[in-house]
């Protein structure tokens, strides 16, 4: 298990902070859609604040900033009002994200909490955020006296602002990202059992390091939503014009073969044409979600689970006629006793939709990240956060409990 410095480890008593965050939160029609990242970033930025810190420096990347017309759709000043609001004071919009310009723009701002814009505008000077370019990383590790990591969502990217940055200054990790890892190992290492590991959404390819990662330790993989077809596929059945990841069908039927005790796939679906088994799934007929008999079976694999790992919906939720699978399983997830971790951007917005907010042990802010790091792909930041963690300080003995 990694060992890190916290923010609690320093002295930030008239020190400049820098906080890398992920405030690439969605955004429909100028509106926030779901806060949950920013929200869960406060804990450590108030820390900052109540500690005596001179100035908090916020860093956060935004969609993708690919032409010049992208940068007005992914500014981060959109996040400026909500972030005010939960700290109930004013923070300033940094607008340069480089150079003499983003010096004298931070020298200019009086109020303690300064957010910087989105960090993929400097993508627009040779990609240098995204290709990870040591001297833009450099530049930035210039403006404070220590970073704290705490974009847990952002931690599979080896970016400027999430890798080289924090190799040129003191740096340590925030309440967000510490509680992100520590439910993510304490959940996958624990040993009590049975351990079921759900997986659903559209596809295959995005998940199969989880599964390869886990399907040792889990004692059932129950499969929904579209992935279950490329699997049902992989055993021979006709699913007419269901979603296929027909690159993966040969890893399908090798986990099937190897695996076929713990798998639990769908026995019925909910097609556009009604609810059909799934030897009956004619040619035009696509399977959008999993069938109530189906359902009864997965609360059956579920019933006497002490820790479940969920990714992904049951079935194309969205529509409504479509979300009674997901929210049948989460539903009965969110009232068990089981230790539950909910990982997954589109995962974590259907709960929300189903008002399952807070129900579970945790539902992760990461999307990809999330599932990088139970697929045992750790981001460069955590080998950075760990090299630099010569002393434990005063949190010695949390880390441990926490298993961090
Ligand atoms: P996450 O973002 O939580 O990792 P995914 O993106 O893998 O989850 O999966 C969620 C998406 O999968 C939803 O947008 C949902 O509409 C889609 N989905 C699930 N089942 C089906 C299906 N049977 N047909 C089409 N789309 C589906
Ligand atoms: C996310 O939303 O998953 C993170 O913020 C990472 O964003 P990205 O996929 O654009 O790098
Ligand atoms: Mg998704």
């Amino acid at each position: 298990m990694l060992e890190f410095k916290t923010i609690e480890d320093f002295d930030l008593n008239g020190k400049k902070v820098i906080i890398r965050v992920d405030f690439n939160v969605p955004v429909k029609d100028g509106k926030i859609t779901d806060d949950n990242r920013i929200v869960k970033s406060i804990k450590t930025i108030k820390y900052a604040l109540d500690n005596g810190a001179k100035e908090v420096i916020l860093m956060s990347h935004m969609g993708k900033v690919k032409k010049e017309e992208d940068k007005a759709k992914n500014s981060l000043r959109v996040v400026v009002p909500r972030l005010e609001e939960l700290l109930n004071m004013p923070v300033d919009f940094i607008e340069h994200t480089s150079g003499n310009e983003l010096i004298s723009d931070l020298k200019n701002s009086n109020n303690r909490v300064k957010l910087m814009e989105n960090t993929r505008y400097e993508d627009l000077n040779n990609k240098r955020e995204s290709k990870n370019d040591d001297n833009l990383g450099r530049h930035w590790a210039t403006l404070g006296d220590i970073a704290i990591f705490d974009g847990f969502g952002a931690s599979h990217r080896d970016h400027a602002s999430t890798s080289s940055m924090f190799k040129h200054i003191e740096c340590g990790i925030g309440f967000l990202a510490l509680e992100e890892i520590s439910k993510i190992e304490e959940i996958t290492n624990e040993n009590t059992h049975p351990f079921v590991i759900v997986m659903g959404g559209a596809k295959v390819s995005d998940k199969i390091a989880v599964i390869n990662n886990l399907i040792d330790k889990c004692d059932k993989l129950i499969i929904g939503g579209a992935m279950a077809f490329t699997f049902l596929k992989a055993l021979g059945y006709n699913v007419g014009k269901s979603l296929v990841d027909d690159e993966h069908i040969e890893f399908c039927r090798d986990l099937m073969h190897k695996y076929a005790s713990k798998i639990s796939l769908p026995f019925d679906v909910v097609t556009n044409n009604g609810v059909k088994t799934i030897n009956n799934i004619l040619d035009d007929e696509m399977g959008l979600d999993i069938g109530p008999e189906t359902v009864k079976l997965f609360k059956e694999n579920l019933a006497d689970a002490k820790r479940v790992i969920a990714n992904g919906t049951m079935g194309k939720n969205e529509e409504e006629k479509y979300a009674v699978g997901s929210r049948e399983i989460y539903g009965f997830l969110a009232s068990s006793d089981a230790k539950v971790l909910v990982g997954g951007g589109d995962t974590a917005s259907a709960v929300n939709d189903f008002g399952l907010t807070n129900k579970f042990y945790h539902i992760s802010t990461g999307g990809g990240a999330t599932l990088e790091y139970l697929g045992g792909n750790l981001g460069s930041i955590f080998e950075i956060l760990k090299s630099s963690s010569v002393t434990y300080g005063k949190n010695k003995k949390r880390n441990k409990e926490a298993g961090a």
